[in-house]
C-alpha cells in the first residue's frame, strides 16, 4: 500500500498532520532530525490512533537517507513540515535557516523527482505577507516577509512554483498558515517548544501551569480596540485537517494552489489572556512591555478561498483551543 511522507512529523503540527492522516485509512512514514521534536510524540501519536506508522530519524539534507527512504517505501505524496520556525532566531542566525529550510527542500525535491513523486504539500506561513497595509490578508496580497524566517518559506515558495512551471506534472499545495494554537483532545500530544516559548499560547500555557512566573505583554499601544496585537489564532486539528483536504484537492489534477488558513478571526492578547484563564481557572499575571520589533498590530486572513476551493472551514473557536491546550499542558508541565 502506497504511503503519505510526513517530514517533521515528529513536531507540534507534524504530529497532529499523523494522527488525521491515520485515522483518515493512510499508511504514514515520518522522517524528522529531532532536532526540534521528540520521538515521543510518535508513541502517543500510535497509542491515541491505535495504529502503527514508520519512522526514519535523519535529516533532509542527508540526501542518501533521503533516496534510502524513497527506496524502501511506496510515497504517493509528501507532507512537508520540516524546518525550523522561530522568527528571533532566523534573525541571528539566517545561513542556518537557509541551510534547514531552502536547502533541506531542494534535497527533498530531489528525492521526489528521482523517485517520481510529485505530489506535495508545503507548510508556509503567513509571515510571508511581512505586515500589510489593510486587514483581511487574501492570498493575491503582496509578499513581502520582513525576517528571514519568513524570506525562507517564500523562497521557497518560488522553487515549487518554477518547479512546478518547468514540469507540470507537479501537484503542489502552498499553505499559508496563520497562528496555529491548541492540542489534540487526547491531551496526549501538543506543542512543545525548546526553552522559553516565543509565542504567545505556549507562554500563556506554561505561566497557568507555573513553569513560568508571568506574561509580558509586547506593547498595549496598538492602534486595536484594547491596545494589544491581533492575530489569526487556528486550532491545530482544524489546521491539519486542511491539509487532508488540500491533498484531495490535488488529486488526480496537476497543478499548484496557495490558500491561507486562518479562521478569518482575530482575537487580542488580552482577550486570548482571558479565555486562557476561562479555560485553566487560574489567573494569568502579566505586565506591559515595550513592543517586539517587527510585531504587526494586527493580521487576520479572509478564509474564503480556502473554504470554498478546499472545501475546508475552521471548526474550533478560541475557547476550545484553550481548553485543549490546557489539557495537554496540565498532563506534560514540561513537555515530553
Ligand atoms: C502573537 C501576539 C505578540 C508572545 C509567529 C511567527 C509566525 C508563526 C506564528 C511560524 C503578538 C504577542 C507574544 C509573548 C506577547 N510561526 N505576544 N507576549 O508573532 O503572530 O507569529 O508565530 O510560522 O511565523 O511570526 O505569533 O504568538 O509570537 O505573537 O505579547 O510572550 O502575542 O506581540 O501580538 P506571531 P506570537
Amino acid at each position: 500500500m502506497s504511503k503519505v511522507l510526513v517530514t517533521g512529523g515528529a513536531g507540534y503540527i507534524g504530529s497532529h498532520m499523523c494522527v488525521e492522516l491515520l485515522q483518515n485509512g493512510s499508511e504514514v512514514v515520518v522522517f524528522d532530525n529531532l532536532s526540534n521534536s521528540s520521538a515521543k510524540s510518535l508513541e502517543a501519536v500510535q497509542r491515541i490512533t491505535q495504529k502503527k506508522l514508520d519512522f526514519v530519524e535523519g535529516d533532509l539534507r542527508d540526501k542518501s537517507a533521503l533516496a534510502k527512504l524513497f527506496k524502501h517505501n511506496e510515497i504517493s505524496a509528501v507532507l512537508h513540515f520540516g524546518g525550523l520556525k522561530a522568527v528571533g532566531e532566523s534573525v541571528n542566525n539566517p545561513i542556518c535557516y537557509y541551510d534547514n529550510n531552502v536547502n533541506g527542500t531542494l534535497c527533498l525535491i530531489e528525492a521526489m523527482t528521482n523517485a517520481e513523486v510529485k505530489t506535495l504539500v508545503f507548510s508556509s506561513t503567513a509571515t510571508v505577507y511581512g505586515i500589510p497595509e489593510t486587514m483581511p490578508i487574501t492570498e493575491n496580497f503582496p509578499t513581502k516577509p520582513i525576517n528571514p524566517y519568513g524570506q525562507t518559506k517564500l523562497t521557497i515558495e518560488y522553487m515549487l512554483r518554477d518547479l512546478h512551471t518547468s514540469d507540470s506534472s507537479w501537484s503542489i499545495s502552498l499553505l499559508r498558515y496563520f497562528n496555529p494554537v491548541g492540542a489534540h483532545p487526547s491531551g496526549e500530544i501538543g506543542e512543545d517548544p525548546n526553552g522559553i516559548p516565543n509565542n504567545l499560547m505556549p507562554y500563556v500555557s506554561q505561566v497557568a501551569v507555573g513553569e513560568l512566573p508571568r506574561l509580558r505583554v509586547f506593547g498595549d499601544d496598538y492602534p486595536t480596540p484594547d491596545g494589544t496585537g491581533i492575530r489569526d489564532y487556528i486550532h491545530v486539528v482544524d489546521l491539519v485537517r486542511g491539509h487532508l483536504s488540500a491533498l484531495e484537492f490535488l488529486k488526480d489534477k496537476s497543478k499548484l494552489a496557495v490558500h491561507n488558513l486562518g479562521t478569518g478571526t482575530g482575537y487580542s492578547v488580552y482577550e486570548v489572556l482571558r479565555a486562557f484563564e476561562q479555560a485553566s481557572g487560574k489567573i494569568i499575571p502579566y505586565e506591559v512591555v515595550d513592543r517586539r520589533p517587527g510585531d504587526a498590530a494586527e493580521s487576520f486572513t479572509n478564509p474564503s478561498k480556502a473554504n470554498e476551493e478546499l472545501h475546508w472551514r475552521a471548526e474550533y473557536d478560541l475557547h476550545r483551543m484553550c481548553v485543549d491546550s490546557w489539557r495537554w499542558q496540565k498532563r506534560h508541565p514540561q513537555g515530553y
